[in-house]
């Protein structure tokens, strides 16, 4: 009898193991991981290839089978309020990771709530000055000195280094990107930078800042042209963005890139690396987008597996796109 009950208690022991083990296979708390990417704003060429490109990183991963990840992106609009408020969601749901591109980064206020919920985020795109990140999160950027530099270079590589009338001095319009974002601060200083350490004289006759945006900075161009005419030789934009509006208000105008202005942005858009190679636009400079997306979610899947992320500011490199490579770049 004894004998009996034993086997009984045995069998039913496995039972209930086979049990617990089905449940944790099937079950969704260990097979579905939680993502949540707040993007400051969808309405911005390089975001929306930058958030395609990490949406479609783990669409790739998930028909991989296996672990599932589920990714809810949401758009801050630009606007603080709304993004702490679809942060703050995201860490009450209780997600198991996060990847933020901050809206404001002149205060630290929000990366503080994030670094505080101990929930493991990657930071892109938008760097915090002087931040000290914690030991679950990290940033993905790319070093803007090296893009304004790369376009700098590129007038530089022009006949006359850009002085189309040949008076010694490079005159030249910057517009500039939101001043929130530190690519905005560092293209318009180090692209000059380069001109002025080759031993270039410049003169700026308009700075303004067209807030990334393709329309403002159609409107910013087209106000500046009507300004300063022919005084101006380069047209320096701190993205394609605003390049490519800067394209149009320059034909409107009867310019022509090339022949009598030079125009350069950043970014390397398809659109914009085919006008480099038609000659329209003078040069841009890649920001690698996919190589960006592709470090943020594979530093995700490291944090998640529970490891530390020892470089904590993580720059992938921009490359200068000329006439000779653009074609590289057309997607
Ligand atoms: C890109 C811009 C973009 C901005 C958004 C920059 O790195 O060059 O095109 O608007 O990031 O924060």
């Amino acid at each position: 009898m004894k004998k009996l009950l034993s086997v009984l208690l045995a069998v039913l022991m496995v039972f209930a193991l086979v049990g617990c083990s089905k449940k944790e296979e099937g079950g969704e708390a260990a097979d579905t991981v939680k993502i949540g990417v707040a993007i400051y704003q969808f309405d911005d060429n390089f975001m929306t290839l930058y958030r395609q490109n990490i949406q479609k990183y783990f669409d790739d991963l998930n028909a991989k089978g296996g672990t599932q990840y589920e990714i809810t992106i949401v758009d801050g609009k630009n606007d603080v309020a709304e993004q702490t408020e679809q942060v703050n969601t995201f860490i009450s749901q209780g997600v198991d990771a996060m990847i933020v591109n901050l809206v404001q980064t002149s205060s630290p206020a929000l990366a503080q709530a994030v670094e505080d919920s101990g929930i493991p985020t990657v930071f892109i795109n938008r760097e915090i000055a002087d931040y000290k990140y914690g030991t679950k999160t990290c940033y993905v950027g790319a070093d803007a000195r090296d893009s304004g530099t790369y376009q700098g270079q590129i007038i530089f590589d022009q006949p006359n280094h850009g002085d189309l009338n040949g008076d010694g001095v490079v005159k030249y319009i910057m517009i500039m990107g939101d001043p929130e974002n530190s690519d905005a601060k560092f293209r318009t200083e180090y692209s000059i930078k380069y001109l002025t350490d080759n031993g270039v004289a410049v003169e700026c006759l308009y700075q303004e800042t067209g807030m990334w945006d393709q329309a403002k900075g159609q409107e910013l161009v087209a106000s500046a042209l009507n300004a300063y005419g022919d005084d101006i030789e380069v047209v320096f934009c701190n993205n394609d963005g605003m390049a490519l509006g800067a394209a149009q208000a320059i034909n409107a105008a009867g310019r022509t890139v090339g022949t009598d202005i030079y125009l350069v942005g950043v970014d390397a858009l398809t659109e914009c690396c085919e006008m480099v190679k038609a000659g329209t636009m003078t040069g841009t400079v890649l920001n690698d987008d996919q190589g960006q997306a592709t470090a943020a979610c594979e530093s995700v899947l490291q944090l998640l597996a529970g490891n530390e992320i020892t470089t904590k500011v993580n720059y992938v490199p921009y490359v200068m796109v000329t006439a000779e490579n653009a074609d590289q770049y057309i997607k």
